[in-house]
Order: structure tokens, then sequence, then C-alpha cells
């Protein structure tokens, strides 16, 4: 199936999920979820600092009847917040585990390589990483989380990762569009047979009015947004497009009845100028 990526554990990823970053409260969320099911998304990307688990995993458990669909026939993404980093890392993912109460989480990612309210050169952070790997580890061992993963770690807190693990991580999710082509970070996961995942594909909606994707989407006669997220896609990057409106959120899944060509591939990548519309985490240890 074209529309999913193979995880290193087996499991099969789609390439389009929902991010819920910008959703709040259970009405906006059982909204989203329920225009996002019915536009055949069935992947969804939540984390403890959007403060949204519970009412994304009672949405799912309100919806699937309706689409007649069963708990494995979608994957749910969490994350460990900064602040449960370390010695906190078990009671946090616990946490994730019984708020989203959907039996058990399809890839849980640490979400940032810091830990919350601390210097990002505090010389603790290599330990706490460590020590949640250890606890993801052990929950996956327990079949809790069924892949563990990383987000916005950098190619030094990757190397750290990959040299000291005992589970390889399944996927690092980080900020990827054609400002950011993040190509060295993409060549380890490959390399590693880590899945490179994008946030924020969009630019956070800037990229929207950029002149040359308008002009690459109208030659294709798609949204400025299709044609970002199909830029990821087509290179086999799955996307995480956020909305909470249903017909972005449908729009945002349309990416399999078009292509770009290679030259309007190239004319998006050469806009790579390692520009971030979200945070650096490059300064932390
Ligand atoms: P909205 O929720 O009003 O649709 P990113 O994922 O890069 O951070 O960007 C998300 C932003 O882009 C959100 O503000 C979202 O706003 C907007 N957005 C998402 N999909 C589309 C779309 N298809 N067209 C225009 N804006 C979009």
């Amino acid at each position: 199936d074209s529309r999913c990526v193979v995880l290193n554990t087996g499991a099969r990823m789609p390439l389009v999920g929902l991010g819920t970053y910008k959703l709040r409260g259970s009405e906006q969320v059982h909204r989203a979820v329920d225009a996002a099911l019915a536009a055949g998304y069935r992947a969804f990307d939540s984390a403890a600092v959007y403060s949204n688990e519970a009412d994304l995993g009672r949405a799912l458990k309100e919806l699937m009847p309706k689409y007649c669909l069963t708990r494995e026939d979608v994957f749910i993404t969490s994350k460990l917040g900064p602040k449960d980093q370390g010695d906190r890392a078990l009671e946090g993912a616990l946490h994730s585990l019984s708020e989203l109460d959907l039996g058990y989480i399809d890839l849980y990612l640490i979400h940032w390589p810091g830990t919350q309210g601390k210097v990002v050169d505090d010389k603790r952070n290599p330990g706490n990483r460590a020590q949640s790997w250890a606890t993801l580890e052990d929950l996956h061992a327990q079949g809790k989380l069924k892949a563990i993963g990383v987000s916005n770690y950098t190619l030094a807190h990757m190397k750290e990762l990959i040299q000291s693990c005992k589970v390889r991580p399944a996927v690092l999710q980080v900020e990827f569009h054609p400002q950011l082509c993040q190509t060295e970070l993409r060549r380890v996961c490959a390399e590693y047979g880590v899945c490179f995942q994008a946030y924020s594909s969009l630019g956070q909606g800037d990229l929207l009015t950029d002149p040359v994707v308008l002009e690459v989407a109208k030659k294709c006669k798609r949204t400025p947004a299709q044609t970002l997220l199909r830029w990821a896609v087509q290179q086999g990057v799955p996307v995480l497009p956020k909305s909470s409106n249903p017909d972005r959120i449908k729009d945002n899944a349309e990416l399999f009845d078009f292509s770009l060509t290679d030259n309007d591939m190239d004319t998006l990548s050469a806009l790579d100028c390692e520009h971030r519309y979200c945070w650096d985490p490059s300064g932390v240890a």
C-alpha cells in the first residue's frame, strides 16, 4: 500500500496523519476527528503537552463505530512531555496511556531532547534522555507502546541514541518543508532504519503564500497545502497536517491522485535555506 510506510517494528504507519496540536476541548477534537475519519485519515498525532489526549481517545472511541473501524484500524501517536523527561518518564508515559485509554499507543515519542524549565545546555540532559529511552524500551517490551521513537532530535542526539539504545527508534519526527530539507538527518535515518517523519510541512501556514509554492501549485492545479504535502510524501516522508477546519482537513489528505514532476520537486527543494518556523533544538546539550 503506497499510502503507508513500514516501520522497523514491522508495523504500518499511514503517510498522512492528522496533527492535533491546535485542537482544544472535547467538541473541537470530536468535530476534527469526525471530519478526518470521513476524509480517510487513520492516523492521529497527539502529545502530553497538547492537553488533548483524553479528548482524542474519547472522540475515537465514540466515532470508530460510525466508520466501522476497530482499534487496529487506527494509528495513534503521542509524546512524552519535556517535564517528564528522566525519572518521571514512567509516570508520564503511563499518564498518556490512561488519558488516551485505547489499550496501547501505536507510537510514543520523546517530544524534545531537553528537559522543561532547565537551561538548554544542562549537563543532565543526556542522562535524562537515556533514562526516558530505557523507560520507553520497557513499556515497548510490555506491549503498551507498539513502537517508540523521538522528536526534535538533532544529528548529535540521534547518534548518541543509536550508539546506546537496546531498541532502535522507529521514528524521528522533526520540522520538514522545502525551506528546511534536513538532508543530513534524513541520510542518518535512512542508514539506521529510522522512519523520518515531518511536522509543520506548511511552515505554520507561512509557506502557503510563498511565490514559488504558489507557482508550482498553479501548474499542478492543486492547492498550495496539497503541493507542500505532496512534496514530502512523494519523497516517502509521512506528514502530519494540522487543521481544525473540515474542508482543509479533507484537502490535506488528497495527495495520492496527482504527482509533482522531478522539475517541480527540484524547484521546491531549491528553497532550502535551513529556515525554521518552530523551536530550534540544536542548542540542547
Ligand atoms: P486552520 O486550522 O485554520 O486550517 P503547520 O502544520 O505547518 O504548523 O501549519 C498549520 C497551519 O496551517 C494552521 O494554522 C492551519 O490553520 C493552516 N492550514 C492547514 N491546512 C491548510 C490548508 N489546506 N489551507 C490553508 N491553511 C491550512
